[in-house]
């Protein structure tokens, strides 16, 4: 059983430094200043907003995500996160989740059973999923059609339908007469964005998506009936610029943000340089266990499983926060090596955030075996992922509350 997983209220009140490790430490001021960034946005242009939970996968962050209920929609990627957010639907804050992976015949009875409690849409981006939806119709005797989002692929070339392909109109005509699934809307997620460098950059990804999600929805005009079509556009680089959206929809659609990283961000979301490293909500806390100076490095109690194997132009697999010139450049299962690894990603940062260490510093004098690091983090929907209990603490670096994520499938 993991040690936090039982132990983690006790440390309520306690500094960061006193936490076993590793632990993930959540700073609430920066989660709440990034959340209330977006909610801000998305409230002066007037459009609508479904969080994506897969990052930090909690309650208390999805109600964050919310607005306390001011939005009533989130995407989630696993059946887990959905029956978790259901305390969000009992407080009601919450209405409606779209399951965010094309449809599978696994996950379709637990999310007719979860219809019970809200309202369930289901992503397509196959005519065979539709096949999927009458054989279950079929055998559960449902009559109930799924609103369903039609998936986009807008360049990412992970999941959706391009919409120059020939199999985009025979899959909306399809859904159109099927009586097992309606069309909800169009939905494209950029995650090709995170390779953006500038706001222009960013920007040309967002009218992007704007342009793949509503040029798919006009192959509907002319279609069953008055109705409003949802595009639902977004990853967390292009939320990041959703301020400079221009242009007006089309009559009879509505347009939907999405993102999910946001509340957290990471090294992979600084290096698009659309955040601030002080805008890094998620760090972890490590021991330094052994220092070799022949090497220049050091081992530290944090490996692949504590920090994830995902990489950003910042150097190595985390870095660490007051000294981000040394970083974690290899790992095993549960040790991590620093090493110094210097870049021009780690100048910015250092610029940003000053550095207590120099050109040329001897490991022996930056760590000593008994140190505590903190480390930033590459991705944090992976590395949260691998945590049972998330240590939220405040602008002190005091613990002030524990929050449990929703794990597993
Ligand atoms: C379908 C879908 N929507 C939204 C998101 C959120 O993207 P981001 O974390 O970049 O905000 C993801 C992330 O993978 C996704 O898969």
């Amino acid at each position: 059983m993991d040690y936090s997983l039982q132990n983690h209220a006790s440390y309520i009140g306690r500094p960061v430094s006193e936490l076993p490790t590793p632990s993930l430490i959540l700073s609430k001021p920066v989660l709440e200043r990034n959340t209330q960034i977006l909610l801000d946005d998305v409230k002066r242009l007037g459009i609508t907003f479904r969080p994506h939970v897969k990052t930090l996968k909690c309650t208390e962050v999805t109600r964050m995500m919310l607005g306390d209920g001011e939005h009533r929609q989130i995407v989630a990627s696993t059946i887990s996160e959905i029956r978790g957010a259901l305390d969000l639907v009992k407080e009601g804050k919450l209405d409606e989740c779209l399951y965010g992976l094309p449809i599978s015949a696994s996950a379709l009875p637990h999310l007719q059973d979860l219809t019970k409690s809200l309202k369930i849409i289901l992503m397509i981006d196959s005519e065979q999923q539709i096949d999927l939806l009458d054989s279950f119709a079929s055998k559960s005797s449902s009559t109930v059609a799924w609103p369903v989002f039609i998936k986009i692929d807008v360049g990412s070339k992970r999941a959706g339908m391009v919409n120059d392909s020939p199999s985009l109109p025979k899959l909306i005509q399809r859904i159109e007469s099927s009586s097992s699934a309606s069309v909800h809307g169009f939905y494209c997620h950029a995650g090709h964005s995170y390779a953006c460098r500038t706001e222009d950059a960013a920007t040309a990804v967002l009218q992007t998506e704007v342009e793949g999600v509503v040029s798919a929805a006009r192959f509907l005009v002319g279609g069953k009936s008055e109705r409003k079509i949802v595009v639902s556009v977004g990853s967390t680089p292009t939320a990041h610029v959703v301020r400079r959206l221009q242009g007006v929809l089309p009559e009879g659609m509505e347009l939907e943000l999405h993102a999910g990283n946001y509340p957290a961000n990471d090294l992979q979301q600084v290096a698009t340089s659309l955040v601030e490293p002080t805008q890094q909500a998620v760090r972890i806390l490590a021991d330094v266990c052994s220092i070799y100076p022949e090497r220049n490095e050091a081992l530290i109690n944090a490996g692949t499983v504590a920090l994830s194997k995902e990489t950003s132009e910042f150097p190595g697999y985390a870095v660490v926060t007051d000294r981000p010139q040394w970083s974690v450049v290899r790992m095993a299962q549960e040790h991590g090596i620093l090493g110094w690894a210097d870049s021009n990603q780690t100048s910015r940062f250092v610029e940003k955030v000053g550095s207590k260490s120099s050109e040329g510093e001897k490991i022996e004098s930056a760590f000593t075996v008994g140190d505590k690091v903190l480390l930033y983090i590459q991705h944090a929907c992976i590395t949260a992922a691998m945590h049972f209990a998330y240590y939220v603490v405040d602008g002190d670096d005091i613990v002030r509350e524990t929050w449990i994520p929703w794990k597993g499938w």
